[in-house]
């Protein structure tokens, strides 16, 4: 190994140590939390949606062999929708396509996301993980209507 290998494993390996210490300094010392998606929320066994405001809903959608419950809903353009996400079976995904959402549906844990849909459509829900002989069929979708 020359001169120049050693520095550059060297510097590499000190900015390693430096990011390490910066996370752990964040989480420890100022309380800040790692961007995650995973709640710690009971799992639910039904899909179900909430409407707080006009413009603010919540939605818990259950993934199952081979379908998304809720599987359809509507919301005014504009909406921004909280999405809880849990399966009562096995791993499925969840690609709401049009969007940045993606999320898997994982037993015993609720993950979340937030969309705020300023377009009015039809998006489309898929399952993007392969689920089972009948895994091509899930789909779901949120009609985004104007107000
Ligand atoms: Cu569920 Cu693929």
């Amino acid at each position: 190994m020359d001169r120049a290998e050693r520095l550059a494993l060297s510097v590499a390996s000190g900015m390693l140590v430096v990011f390490l210490a910066a996370v752990i300094f964040a989480v420890v010392q100022l309380d800040i939390t790692l961007p995650t998606c995973l709640t710690s929320m009971e799992p639910f066994e039904s899909g179900e949606v909430i409407q707080h405001t006009a413009d603010r809903f919540e939605v818990h959608y259950l993934a199952m062999m081979w379908d998304f419950e809720p599987a359809e809903i509507e919301v005014p353009r504009g909406a921004t929708v909280d999405l809880y996400l849990t399966s009562e079976d096995v791993l499925h995904g969840f690609q709401i396509l049009g969007t940045n959402i993606n999320l898997m549906a994982v037993p015993g844990t609720v993950n979340y996301a937030r969309v705020r849909f300023d377009t009015a459509g039809r998006y489309r829900i898929v399952c993007h993980e392969y689920c089972g002989v009948d895994h091509q069929s899930m789909a779901a979708a949120i009609n985004v209507v104007e107000p």
